[in-house]
């Protein structure tokens, strides 16, 4: 797989792509991640890609010209499965949405900055708007962040126990069920008596119980499968 994300600001993802999971994914050559100056793509001699927003009004807008030129360089080189823009006007990303996208070849994400991109952008140049919560981000990269990540560890052998990524929160519309480790007691905290029996079947009987259990509590709306629950 290869995700190829278009944006203002390349330094902000160092940090998420430079470390564990992802890091490794790449070193293992299961997912290519490619980060794009959209400055690069200015024809403008002072590299501007945003300008005021006509009709007045605060805040500046992201410019179509490079970013057209930047996608379209990108598409010129492979086939896209998918055009996204990070805006938390789109629909909300969700393990479903994940799961889809981790059977994609090649994903773009071009990640939204100042008050927004030209809206020639989101109606000609993206297929799907993402947003990832219903609160605003200083931008689209925070976002696109999370989309990579919450994807690219359902690319098969990203995670070292593959079974892990199947039995997460979510998959099957069920929170996690809780796990502990050593020791058993701490402190007089007491691991549950049944993860101490060695007996499988009954084991995996509980955590579905907690899991359900916990869902019931936290999140009932995933158990009643409503659109905000699905995936
Ligand atoms: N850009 C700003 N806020 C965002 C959000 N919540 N989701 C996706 N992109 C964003």
């Amino acid at each position: 797989m290869r995700i190829d994300i278009l944006t203002l600001f390349p330094g902000m993802f160092s940090g998420p792509f430079s470390d564990s999971i992802l890091k490794r994914a790449v070193e293992k050559g299961l997912v290519e991640i490619h980060l794009h100056n959209i400055r690069d793509y200015s024809l403008d001699k002072h590299k501007r890609v945003d300008d005021y927003p006509f009709g007045g009004g605060a805040g500046m807008v992201m410019m179509i010209e490079p970013v057209h030129r930047a996608i379209e360089a990108l598409k010129s080189q492979r086939n896209y499965d998918l055009v996204i823009y990070t805006s938390p006007d789109g629909e909300r990303f969700n393990q479903k949405l994940a799961n889809r996208f981790s059977t994609f070849n090649n994903i773009l994400i071009l990640c939204g900055h100042y008050k927004g991109v030209d809206e020639r952008i989101r109606e000609h140049l993206i297929d799907m708007e993402i947003s990832i919560g219903d609160y605003v981000l200083t931008g689209g990269e925070l976002a696109a962040a999370v989309i990579a990540d919450a994807v690219v560890r359902l690319v098969p052998g990203v995670l070292n126990d593959e079974t892990s990524a199947l039995s997460d929160s979510f998959q099957d519309n069920l929170l996690s069920p809780p796990v502990y480790t050593r020791p058993a007691d701490y402190k007089g905290w007491k691991v549950p008596d049944i993860l101490l029996t060695g007996h499988e079947a009954k084991i995996k009987e509980w955590r579905y119980e907690q899991a359900l259990e916990r869902t019931r509590q936290r999140r009932p709306e995933l158990l009643q499968g409503s659109s905000e629950g699905e995936n």
